[in-house]
């Protein structure tokens, strides 16, 4: 199974998609992660997308469509598509790509937020330098202090583009370039609808009725 997981920055896309990776085998496949580790590795990518993330602008299609087609093979068990396809250009991109490997997507999730009160999300929001898991500092602390749930690493980290005026230009590329991208999925009758204001369980409790259904 295939699928799309769509929402503005902090709707929590990178939280869902890792508890459907420890509880389904997918695969998560995030390519604002793989832009972030081509910065840290310094290699040319990395090298030309640092300021337009940091301004919290889009990357070029043509550079995550790679990016993607390059960790495509890694997803066999079934991959979840977070903050891509994020542009007309990309959505189409990806259905080349699935469709020569006889695959396709089955549900593109949208995760339905309050744009306000993801600032706040953002802003306080840290993750676990070993394996990504996302924490907040009011919302969602680790269960010890300062230990990792999932992989019981100590060292966490912050992200530069998680200021402010930051996040708003992020929002306003969502609102701009990839909300409307949902209507060419719900030509394809593709799109499940989830409150992403409820709980984290919640929500994972709302997706995994989509998936199972
Ligand atoms: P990317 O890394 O994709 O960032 P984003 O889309 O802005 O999304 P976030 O990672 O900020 O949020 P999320 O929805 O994953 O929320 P999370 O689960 O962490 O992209 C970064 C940049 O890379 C882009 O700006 C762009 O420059 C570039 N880029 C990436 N992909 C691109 C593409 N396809 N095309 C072009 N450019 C691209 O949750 C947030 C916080 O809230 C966490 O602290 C979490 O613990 C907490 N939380 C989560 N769910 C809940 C809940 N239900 N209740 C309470 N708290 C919650």
């Amino acid at each position: 199974m295939d699928i799309i997981l769509l929402g503005p920055p902090g709707a929590g896309k990178g939280t869902q998609a890792k508890r459907l990776e420890e509880r389904r085998g997918m695969v998560q496949l995030s390519t604002g992660d793989m832009l972030r580790s081509a910065r840290e590795a310094g290699t040319p990518v990395g090298l030309r997308v640092r300021a337009v993330m940091d301004r919290g602008e889009l990357v070029s299609d043509a550079i995550v469509s790679a990016l993607i087609g390059e960790h495509l093979e890694n997803s066999g068990t079934g991959a979840i598509f977070d903050g891509y396809p994020r542009t007309h250009p990309q959505a189409e991109a990806l259905e080349i790509l699935l469709e020569e490997r006889a695959r396709k997507i089955d549900h593109v999730i949208e995760l339905v937020v309050d744009e306000e009160a993801l600032v706040t999300r953002i802003t306080g929001r840290f993750t676990c330098s070993k394996c990504g898991a996302p924490y907040h500092d009011t919302l969602h602390l680790p269960k010890v202090a300062g230990v990792c749930d999932i992989c019981a690493g100590t060292d966490f980290k912050r992200r530069p583009d998680d200021n402010e005026q930051t996040v708003r230009t992020r929002m306003a590329e969502y609102r701009e370039k990839t909300a409307p991208i949902l209507p060419f999925y719900e030509a394809k009758g593709l799109v499940r609808r989830v409150d992403g204001m409820q709980s984290v369980e919640a929500v994972a409790a709302a997706i995994d009725a989509f998936l199972d259904s």
